[in-house]
């Protein structure tokens, strides 16, 4: 719901922009027709949320009054109800990239009426910037205050923000004074220059700050400045049960063997990714009743499992490109805000996704997935091979380059009917030569070294009981076959779980 007596206009110290100041309403009508629009938002965190209502209300009169009015949405990543939502419901958007896990915008993609581009998160501003996808129009930014030199001051999330600022033509403000003013600081915002002026990032560590705590703008490019105040409203996590805590339980097993081996430093380990959702929630939980203290986190998302490891000090340093979390989390975060700031850096998605950090860093990847093939290939975007999820978010730019690369599942998904491990994946986001370590709650297989009937007969043994001989049975005749090659597949049964599932509601026999 839009507020419009908001009228403390105390955040913004520059008097230029006070000129500026408008409804959400008039705001929103000056984006024409088949806007390319650059919004905040990353995971939730850091969404305009006043002016895309403001768009949708003006959508759906213009459609009642029989005109056409689409726009383009460019984000850092997933965004609120209130963005992707509600744009989706009033069916105005026209193509949408990178990341979206909003049901309502998942059905316009899953039914052809949104194009969909799912693009790794490390790679969408440059290539904006470099003008792969025309001009962007606007920049719809959420901030929390103006400086008195003109400079903007981030909210809960980093995302594309700045890349938007530099690219789009023109800029709309909303300035939310309900986020904390002591959000100052928290950022670190670094941008690269366009091939072929581009030079080494000059971060060391993950705790290294490299660029200004504050955004910059061409001021003669904002058209407006919009006063909201609303909270990031993200969902509370569900309760871990017995089968996300056996698979944190069986990463911090894999951690301890790789420590023993010598092959991530003791009690310390490497920077740490977490992915998005339950399962990599469970993993940080896992990490703390472990016992390790002091350990590094250099991901895109920081959620509510690893706010609560930098409270106990299992993490002493995490960063990332938002502050996702739950009303809880977000109470949390409030109250300690200046313990947190010595603990949090939030950065531009280019940097926190980075693939040359990931790699130069050494850190630990570990994402969730849909399903993963007994050879290791990974499907983490579309259900039964057609249906978008949610896309491939950062995975990609950490599993392809981490220094340990785990994918993390429960071995079945639906009650049972769906097996996470199939003879052949129905779609491929991250392939066998990527995928290190795959862990379900029986256990971890670790594929480094292996060939792919080695993979295979390591995958079988994690999948779930009621899976294991329909995957035997299948592998073994693949093997029994003539000529079985390097890699033996019954083509024509590949992907006949799916099929199954598809016409019974089940993969099982
Ligand atoms: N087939 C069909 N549905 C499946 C499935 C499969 N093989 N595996 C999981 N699902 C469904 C679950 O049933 C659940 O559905 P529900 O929401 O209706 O209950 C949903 O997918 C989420 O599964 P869950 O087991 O709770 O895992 P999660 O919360 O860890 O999410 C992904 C898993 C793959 C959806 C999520 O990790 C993702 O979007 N990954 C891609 C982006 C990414 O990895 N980013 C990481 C960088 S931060």
């Amino acid at each position: 719901m839009i507020d419009n007596t908001i009228n403390d206009t105390s955040r913004i110290k520059d008097a230029r922009y006070l000129s500026k100041v408008i409804k959400a309403d008039e705001a929103a009508a000056l984006i024409p027709h088949k806007s390319q629009i650059g919004f905040s938002g990353f995971v939730g965190a850091g969404s305009p949320l006043y002016v895309p209502i403001a768009i949708a209300n003006r959508a759906q009169k213009l459609h009642a009054a029989g005109n056409e009015y689409k726009i383009s949405i460019y984000s850092g990543a997933s965004t609120d109800v209130d963005l992707d939502g509600i744009l989706a419901k009033a069916n105005c958007v026209e193509f949408r990239t990178p990341f979206n896990t909003d049901p309502s915008m998942r059905g316009r993609i899953n039914s052809g009426e949104t194009r969909y581009l799912d693009v790794h998160l490390s790679s969408l501003a440059w290539q904006v910037e470099c003008g792969y996808f025309g001009d962007m129009d606007f920049a719809v930014i959420e901030i929390s205050g103006i400086t008195e030199d003109g400079k903007l001051i981030p909210t809960t999330s980093v995302g594309n923000n700045q890349a938007w600022l530099n690219a789009a033509k023109k800029v709309i403000l909303e300035l939310n004074i309900n986020q904390p003013k002591e959000l100052e600081g928290f950022h670190d915002i670094y941008v690269q220059a366009k091939p072929p002026f581009r030079e080494p990032i000059p971060l060391k560590t993950a705790r290294d700050r490299i660029g200004t705590p504050y955004m910059s703008v061409d001021f003669d490019k904002v058209v407006a400045v919009v006063l909201s105040s609303t909270d990031d409203r993200l969902n509370s996590f569900t309760p871990l049960d017995e089968v996300s805590i056996a698979i944190g339980d069986n990463v911090a097993k894999f951690f301890a063997a790789e420590e023993a081996a010598g092959r991530l430093p003791k009690g310390k380990l490497l920077p740490l990714q977490s992915g998005i959702g339950n399962v990599a929630n469970a993993v940080l939980a896992a990490l703390s009743k472990a016992g390790y203290k002091g350990l590094e986190c250099y991901s895109e998302v920081i959620q509510d499992g690893m706010l609560d490891l930098v409270k106990d000090g299992t993490v002493d340093l995490a960063s990332a490109s938002a502050l996702s979390l739950s009303p809880t989390a977000v109470e949390e975060f409030r109250k300690n805000v200046d313990f947190y700031k010595e603990h949090i850096i939030l950065r531009p998605q280019e940097i926190s996704n980075s693939p040359e950090l990931v790699r130069r860093l050494g850190v630990v990847a570990m994402n969730g997935m849909l399903e993963a093939d007994i050879y290791g290939n990974i499907n983490s975007t579309n259900v039964m091979g057609t249906q978008m999820m949610n896309g491939i978010g950062g995975s990609g730019d950490f599993a392809r380059n981490g220094y340990l690369s785990l994918f993390l599942t429960p071995s079945v998904a639906k009650g049972g009917a769906i097996s996470a491990i199939v003879p052949f994946v129905s779609h491929i986001d991250h392939t066998e030569h990527d995928t290190m370590v795959v862990v379900t709650e029986y256990g971890y297989a670790d594929l480094r070294g292996c060939s792919p009937r080695q993979r295979a007969q390591k995958m079988i043994a994690i999948a779930h009981p009621d899976y294991r001989d329909m995957l035997q049975d299948y592998f073994d005749r693949a093997c029994a076959q003539p000529k079985p090659g390097h890699t033996p597949h019954i083509l024509s049964e590949a992907l006949s779980w799916h099929d199954r599932f598809n016409k019974t509601g089940s993969m099982k026999k």
